[in-house]
Protein backbone atom coordinates (compact mmCIF):
# COMPACT_ATOMS: atom_id res chain seq x y z
CA UNK A 1 0.00 0.00 0.00
CA UNK A 2 1.06 3.48 -0.95
CA UNK A 3 0.70 6.32 1.30
CA UNK A 4 1.52 10.21 1.01
CA UNK A 5 4.99 11.44 3.21
CA UNK A 6 6.15 14.49 3.34
CA UNK A 7 9.43 14.27 1.99
CA UNK A 8 11.95 16.60 2.92
CA UNK A 9 14.35 18.03 0.11
CA UNK A 10 16.33 20.61 1.26
CA UNK A 11 17.79 22.39 3.93
CA UNK A 12 19.34 26.00 4.69
CA UNK A 13 20.31 28.52 7.44
CA UNK A 14 21.83 31.66 7.94
CA UNK A 15 23.59 33.41 10.74
CA UNK A 16 24.08 37.18 11.67
CA UNK A 17 27.39 38.37 11.05
CA UNK A 18 27.75 40.11 14.31
CA UNK A 19 29.36 37.65 17.05
CA UNK A 20 28.99 38.31 20.19
CA UNK A 21 31.43 36.27 22.51
CA UNK A 22 31.45 35.06 26.05
CA UNK A 23 34.16 37.47 26.98
CA UNK A 24 32.31 40.51 25.48
CA UNK A 25 29.35 40.06 28.13
CA UNK A 26 31.44 39.49 30.85
CA UNK A 27 32.25 43.54 29.98
CA UNK A 28 28.47 44.01 30.34
CA UNK A 29 26.49 41.39 33.21
CA UNK A 30 28.60 40.39 36.50
CA UNK A 31 29.65 36.75 34.25
CA UNK A 32 32.42 34.91 32.98
CA UNK A 33 33.60 33.03 29.76
CA UNK A 34 34.01 30.19 32.75
CA UNK A 35 30.63 30.42 34.04
CA UNK A 36 29.18 29.97 31.01
CA UNK A 37 30.87 27.91 29.23
CA UNK A 38 30.44 25.47 32.27
CA UNK A 39 27.28 25.92 32.99
CA UNK A 40 26.18 25.97 29.32
CA UNK A 41 28.57 24.98 26.64
CA UNK A 42 27.44 28.27 24.97
CA UNK A 43 30.76 30.11 23.76
CA UNK A 44 29.31 33.13 21.23
CA UNK A 45 26.14 33.55 19.95
CA UNK A 46 25.10 35.87 16.62
CA UNK A 47 23.36 39.28 16.81
CA UNK A 48 21.22 40.91 14.51
CA UNK A 49 22.83 44.11 13.34
CA UNK A 50 20.88 47.41 14.21
CA UNK A 51 17.71 47.24 11.50
CA UNK A 52 17.78 43.83 10.66
CA UNK A 53 14.47 41.91 11.05
CA UNK A 54 13.54 38.35 11.50
CA UNK A 55 12.14 38.84 8.20
CA UNK A 56 15.75 39.58 6.47
CA UNK A 57 17.20 36.83 8.79
CA UNK A 58 14.45 34.12 7.27
CA UNK A 59 14.18 35.12 3.78
CA UNK A 60 18.28 34.29 3.40
CA UNK A 61 17.76 30.65 4.89
CA UNK A 62 14.66 30.38 2.85
CA UNK A 63 17.21 31.46 -0.18
CA UNK A 64 19.73 29.06 1.04
CA UNK A 65 17.16 25.58 1.42
CA UNK A 66 14.69 26.75 -1.89
CA UNK A 67 18.05 26.43 -3.53
CA UNK A 68 19.37 23.12 -1.95
CA UNK A 69 16.17 21.70 -2.39
CA UNK A 70 16.16 22.53 -6.13
CA UNK A 71 12.83 24.25 -5.97
CA UNK A 72 11.53 27.24 -7.20
CA UNK A 73 9.24 30.00 -4.85
CA UNK A 74 6.69 29.68 -7.58
CA UNK A 75 6.42 26.18 -6.54
CA UNK A 76 5.73 26.51 -3.26
CA UNK A 77 2.16 26.59 -1.98
CA UNK A 78 2.36 27.02 1.77
CA UNK A 79 5.01 28.94 3.63
CA UNK A 80 5.09 28.28 7.41
CA UNK A 81 7.47 30.38 9.71
CA UNK A 82 7.98 29.60 13.67
CA UNK A 83 8.81 32.52 15.45
CA UNK A 84 8.20 34.26 18.74
CA UNK A 85 9.99 37.87 17.31
CA UNK A 86 8.03 38.71 14.70
CA UNK A 87 8.87 42.32 12.65
CA UNK A 88 5.85 43.30 13.95
CA UNK A 89 2.54 41.80 15.52
CA UNK A 90 1.10 41.76 12.51
CA UNK A 91 1.19 40.80 9.93
CA UNK A 92 2.92 37.51 10.09
CA UNK A 93 6.41 36.86 9.04
CA UNK A 94 4.92 34.22 6.36
CA UNK A 95 3.25 36.91 4.38
CA UNK A 96 6.62 39.30 4.24
CA UNK A 97 8.71 36.45 3.11
CA UNK A 98 5.73 35.52 0.21
CA UNK A 99 5.92 38.48 -1.12
CA UNK A 100 10.16 38.95 -1.16
CA UNK A 101 10.30 35.62 -2.39
CA UNK A 102 8.41 37.36 -5.59
CA UNK A 103 5.51 34.67 -4.76
CA UNK A 104 2.06 35.44 -6.00
CA UNK A 105 0.06 32.76 -5.15
CA UNK A 106 -0.10 29.87 -1.71
CA UNK A 107 -1.06 31.28 1.41
CA UNK A 108 1.50 32.09 4.52
CA UNK A 109 0.88 31.57 8.50
CA UNK A 110 3.14 31.91 11.65
CA UNK A 111 3.29 29.40 14.27
CA UNK A 112 3.82 30.51 17.79
CA UNK A 113 5.14 27.78 20.41
CA UNK A 114 8.27 29.49 21.19
CA UNK A 115 11.46 26.72 21.11
CA UNK A 116 9.06 24.17 19.69
CA UNK A 117 7.89 26.53 16.92
CA UNK A 118 9.65 24.32 14.41
CA UNK A 119 8.94 21.08 15.89
CA UNK A 120 4.99 22.18 15.66
CA UNK A 121 5.57 23.74 12.36
CA UNK A 122 6.89 20.86 10.70
CA UNK A 123 4.43 18.89 12.33
CA UNK A 124 1.30 21.15 10.99
CA UNK A 125 3.59 21.49 7.50
CA UNK A 126 3.15 17.51 7.30
CA UNK A 127 -0.84 17.03 8.28
CA UNK A 128 -0.77 19.89 5.53
CA UNK A 129 0.49 17.73 3.07
CA UNK A 130 -0.71 14.53 3.93
CA UNK A 131 -4.45 15.44 3.62
CA UNK A 132 -3.70 17.11 0.40
CA UNK A 133 -4.33 20.70 1.04
CA UNK A 134 -0.57 21.68 0.16
CA UNK A 135 1.97 20.02 -2.16
CA UNK A 136 5.27 21.73 -1.45
CA UNK A 137 5.94 23.71 1.64
CA UNK A 138 8.91 26.30 2.53
CA UNK A 139 9.49 25.75 6.65
CA UNK A 140 11.40 28.17 8.37
CA UNK A 141 12.27 28.65 12.64
CA UNK A 142 14.04 32.71 12.51
CA UNK A 143 14.05 34.40 15.61
CA UNK A 144 15.77 37.73 17.13
CA UNK A 145 15.76 36.66 20.47
CA UNK A 146 18.47 39.38 21.37
CA UNK A 147 15.28 41.67 20.84
CA UNK A 148 13.22 40.44 23.86
CA UNK A 149 16.16 40.30 26.10
CA UNK A 150 16.52 42.03 29.70
CA UNK A 151 20.53 42.91 29.18
CA UNK A 152 20.75 43.58 32.78
CA UNK A 153 19.63 40.01 33.85
CA UNK A 154 22.50 37.69 33.44
CA UNK A 155 20.44 34.58 33.96
CA UNK A 156 18.84 35.25 30.69
CA UNK A 157 20.83 36.93 28.06
CA UNK A 158 23.73 35.04 28.19
CA UNK A 159 21.84 32.09 26.63
CA UNK A 160 20.13 33.09 23.63
CA UNK A 161 20.99 34.23 20.01
CA UNK A 162 19.76 35.48 16.69
CA UNK A 163 19.21 33.29 13.53
CA UNK A 164 17.02 31.36 11.34
CA UNK A 165 17.02 27.87 9.33
CA UNK A 166 14.78 26.86 6.46
CA UNK A 167 13.46 23.23 4.92
CA UNK A 168 11.13 22.71 1.92
CA UNK A 169 9.15 20.09 2.53
CA UNK A 170 7.32 18.32 -0.67
CA UNK A 171 4.40 15.50 -1.06
CA UNK A 172 6.16 11.83 -2.06
CA UNK A 173 5.23 8.58 -0.97
CA UNK A 174 5.84 6.00 1.43
CA UNK A 175 4.81 2.29 2.13
CA UNK A 176 3.54 3.24 5.50
CA UNK A 177 6.53 1.88 7.88
CA UNK A 178 9.75 3.42 9.36
CA UNK A 179 12.06 2.52 6.34
CA UNK A 180 9.80 5.26 4.20
CA UNK A 181 11.90 8.48 3.48
CA UNK A 182 10.40 11.92 4.80
CA UNK A 183 7.88 12.88 8.33
CA UNK A 184 7.17 9.36 10.19
CA UNK A 185 5.29 11.13 12.87
CA UNK A 186 5.52 14.14 14.87
CA UNK A 187 4.62 14.01 18.76
CA UNK A 188 3.49 17.59 20.73
CA UNK A 189 2.72 18.55 23.53
CA UNK A 190 2.02 21.65 25.79
CA UNK A 191 1.31 21.96 29.14
CA UNK A 192 -0.02 25.85 30.08
CA UNK A 193 -0.17 25.43 33.95
CA UNK A 194 4.03 26.22 33.47
CA UNK A 195 3.74 29.50 32.35
CA UNK A 196 5.27 31.39 35.29
CA UNK A 197 8.45 29.39 34.84
CA UNK A 198 9.26 30.98 30.96
CA UNK A 199 7.58 33.80 29.12
CA UNK A 200 7.67 37.37 28.28
CA UNK A 201 6.49 40.13 30.43
CA UNK A 202 4.37 42.37 27.87
CA UNK A 203 2.54 42.19 24.37
CA UNK A 204 -0.15 43.91 22.73
CA UNK A 205 -3.16 43.06 25.17
CA UNK A 206 -1.56 43.69 28.60
CA UNK A 207 1.27 46.00 28.63
CA UNK A 208 1.13 47.63 24.86
CA UNK A 209 5.12 46.78 24.82
CA UNK A 210 6.83 43.79 23.23
CA UNK A 211 8.03 43.15 27.16
CA UNK A 212 11.54 40.97 27.79
CA UNK A 213 12.23 37.36 28.44
CA UNK A 214 11.99 35.84 32.20
CA UNK A 215 13.27 32.40 33.13
CA UNK A 216 13.18 30.15 36.36
CA UNK A 217 15.91 28.96 34.93
CA UNK A 218 16.29 26.14 37.04
CA UNK A 219 13.25 24.48 37.31
CA UNK A 220 13.24 24.85 32.93
CA UNK A 221 15.91 22.71 33.10
CA UNK A 222 14.32 19.97 34.86
CA UNK A 223 11.17 19.56 32.67
CA UNK A 224 13.44 20.02 29.92
CA UNK A 225 15.41 16.94 30.14
CA UNK A 226 12.09 15.08 31.67
CA UNK A 227 9.69 16.15 28.77
CA UNK A 228 11.93 15.87 26.09
CA UNK A 229 13.60 12.07 27.23
CA UNK A 230 9.46 10.96 27.22
CA UNK A 231 8.92 12.99 23.46
CA UNK A 232 11.80 11.04 22.11
CA UNK A 233 11.25 7.74 23.59
CA UNK A 234 7.17 8.20 22.19
CA UNK A 235 8.38 9.30 19.01
CA UNK A 236 10.37 6.56 18.60
CA UNK A 237 7.83 4.02 19.72
CA UNK A 238 5.15 5.71 17.56
CA UNK A 239 7.39 5.02 14.66
CA UNK A 240 7.96 1.60 15.28
CA UNK A 241 11.82 2.19 16.13
CA UNK A 242 13.75 1.82 19.36
CA UNK A 243 15.76 4.86 20.78
CA UNK A 244 18.47 2.74 19.16
CA UNK A 245 18.12 2.90 15.51
CA UNK A 246 17.91 6.62 15.70
CA UNK A 247 21.27 7.72 13.61
CA UNK A 248 21.30 11.51 14.79
CA UNK A 249 19.23 13.25 17.30
CA UNK A 250 18.74 17.25 16.17
CA UNK A 251 17.52 19.30 19.25
CA UNK A 252 16.73 22.43 20.63
CA UNK A 253 20.06 23.84 21.49
CA UNK A 254 19.12 25.36 24.92
CA UNK A 255 22.07 23.98 27.41
CA UNK A 256 24.65 20.99 26.78
CA UNK A 257 23.88 19.70 29.56
CA UNK A 258 20.07 19.37 29.12
CA UNK A 259 21.80 17.66 25.94
CA UNK A 260 23.95 15.46 28.19
CA UNK A 261 21.28 14.46 30.41
CA UNK A 262 19.12 13.65 27.95
CA UNK A 263 21.35 11.27 26.59
CA UNK A 264 22.58 9.93 29.59
CA UNK A 265 18.38 8.89 30.80
CA UNK A 266 18.02 7.61 27.24
CA UNK A 267 20.89 5.52 26.84
CA UNK A 268 22.09 7.29 23.91
CA UNK A 269 25.65 7.88 22.93
CA UNK A 270 26.01 11.57 23.07
CA UNK A 271 28.42 12.02 19.79
CA UNK A 272 25.25 10.90 17.80
CA UNK A 273 23.20 14.07 19.49
CA UNK A 274 23.84 17.18 17.08
CA UNK A 275 25.20 20.14 19.02
CA UNK A 276 25.68 23.59 17.77
CA UNK A 277 24.99 25.28 21.16
CA UNK A 278 28.58 26.34 21.55
CA UNK A 279 28.67 28.56 18.10
CA UNK A 280 25.12 30.29 18.34
CA UNK A 281 23.28 29.27 21.88
CA UNK A 282 19.36 29.35 22.05
CA UNK A 283 18.30 30.76 18.89
CA UNK A 284 14.67 29.63 19.73
CA UNK A 285 12.77 28.10 16.53
CA UNK A 286 15.54 28.65 14.60
CA UNK A 287 17.46 25.76 16.75
CA UNK A 288 16.33 22.33 15.32
CA UNK A 289 17.22 23.82 11.24
CA UNK A 290 20.27 25.32 12.20
CA UNK A 291 21.94 22.47 14.03
CA UNK A 292 20.12 20.23 11.21
CA UNK A 293 21.93 22.50 8.65
CA UNK A 294 25.09 21.89 10.38
CA UNK A 295 24.90 18.47 10.23
CA UNK A 296 24.57 17.92 6.54
CA UNK A 297 26.99 20.16 6.02
CA UNK A 298 29.36 18.59 7.75
CA UNK A 299 28.68 15.44 6.53
CA UNK A 300 27.29 13.73 9.41
CA UNK A 301 24.09 13.68 8.29
CA UNK A 302 23.52 11.21 5.01
CA UNK A 303 20.73 10.64 3.22
CA UNK A 304 18.65 7.42 4.56
CA UNK A 305 19.77 8.45 8.05
CA UNK A 306 16.76 8.71 10.69
CA UNK A 307 16.48 11.53 12.64
CA UNK A 308 14.86 12.42 15.52
CA UNK A 309 13.90 16.29 16.32
CA UNK A 310 12.74 17.58 19.56
CA UNK A 311 12.60 20.70 21.22
CA UNK A 312 10.92 22.36 24.12
CA UNK A 313 10.02 25.84 25.16
CA UNK A 314 7.92 28.57 26.93
CA UNK A 315 4.24 27.90 27.58
CA UNK A 316 5.79 25.17 28.18
CA UNK A 317 5.20 23.05 24.89
CA UNK A 318 7.09 20.73 23.99
CA UNK A 319 6.95 17.50 21.15
CA UNK A 320 9.42 15.64 18.75
CA UNK A 321 9.55 14.76 15.13
CA UNK A 322 10.84 11.17 13.58
CA UNK A 323 12.31 11.66 10.25
CA UNK A 324 14.22 9.48 7.68
CA UNK A 325 16.35 11.77 5.53
O1 LIG B 1 14.72 27.30 25.38
C1 LIG B 1 13.83 27.11 26.42
C2 LIG B 1 14.38 26.22 27.41
N1 LIG B 1 15.37 26.91 28.23
C3 LIG B 1 16.15 26.18 28.95
O2 LIG B 1 16.09 24.98 28.84
C4 LIG B 1 17.06 26.82 29.98
C5 LIG B 1 17.19 25.89 31.12
N2 LIG B 1 18.00 26.38 32.22
C6 LIG B 1 19.35 26.46 32.15
O3 LIG B 1 19.94 26.26 31.11
C7 LIG B 1 20.10 26.77 33.44
O4 LIG B 1 19.23 26.67 34.53
C8 LIG B 1 20.80 28.16 33.43
C9 LIG B 1 21.99 28.13 32.50
C10 LIG B 1 19.81 29.23 33.05
C11 LIG B 1 21.32 28.47 34.84
O5 LIG B 1 22.21 27.45 35.28
P1 LIG B 1 22.07 26.79 36.73
O6 LIG B 1 23.17 25.86 36.90
O7 LIG B 1 20.67 26.28 36.84
O8 LIG B 1 22.31 28.05 37.66
P2 LIG B 1 21.37 28.68 38.79
O9 LIG B 1 20.24 29.42 38.15
O10 LIG B 1 21.05 27.64 39.82
O11 LIG B 1 22.37 29.70 39.43
C12 LIG B 1 23.54 29.27 40.15
C13 LIG B 1 24.31 30.49 40.54
C14 LIG B 1 23.47 31.56 41.23
O12 LIG B 1 24.23 32.17 42.23
P3 LIG B 1 24.06 31.75 43.77
O13 LIG B 1 22.61 31.98 44.11
O14 LIG B 1 24.46 30.31 43.83
O15 LIG B 1 25.00 32.66 44.46
C15 LIG B 1 23.22 32.53 40.12
O16 LIG B 1 22.99 33.85 40.60
O17 LIG B 1 24.87 31.10 39.37
C16 LIG B 1 24.51 32.46 39.35
N3 LIG B 1 24.40 32.89 37.97
C17 LIG B 1 25.45 33.32 37.25
N4 LIG B 1 26.73 33.48 37.58
C18 LIG B 1 27.55 33.94 36.62
C19 LIG B 1 23.29 32.90 37.18
N5 LIG B 1 23.61 33.34 35.96
C20 LIG B 1 24.94 33.62 35.98
C21 LIG B 1 25.84 34.10 35.03
N6 LIG B 1 27.15 34.25 35.37
N7 LIG B 1 25.46 34.40 33.76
Amino acid sequence: MSIVRSHILGCGAYLPDTVLSNAELARRVDTSDEWIVERTGIRRRHIAADGQTTSDLALKAAHAALEDAKVSASEIDLIVVATTTPDETFPAVATKIQSRLGMTRGAGFDIQAVCTGFVYALSVADNFIKCGQAKTVLLIGAETMSRLLDWKDRATCILFGDGAGAVVMQAGSGHGDARDRGVLGTQLYSDGRLHDLLYVDGGPSTTQTTGKLRMLGKEVFKHAVVNTTNAIREAARAGGVTVDEIDWIVPHQANQRILDSTAHKLGYPPERIISTIAEHGNTSAASVPLALAAGIADGRIKRGDLLLLEAMGGGFTWGAALVRW
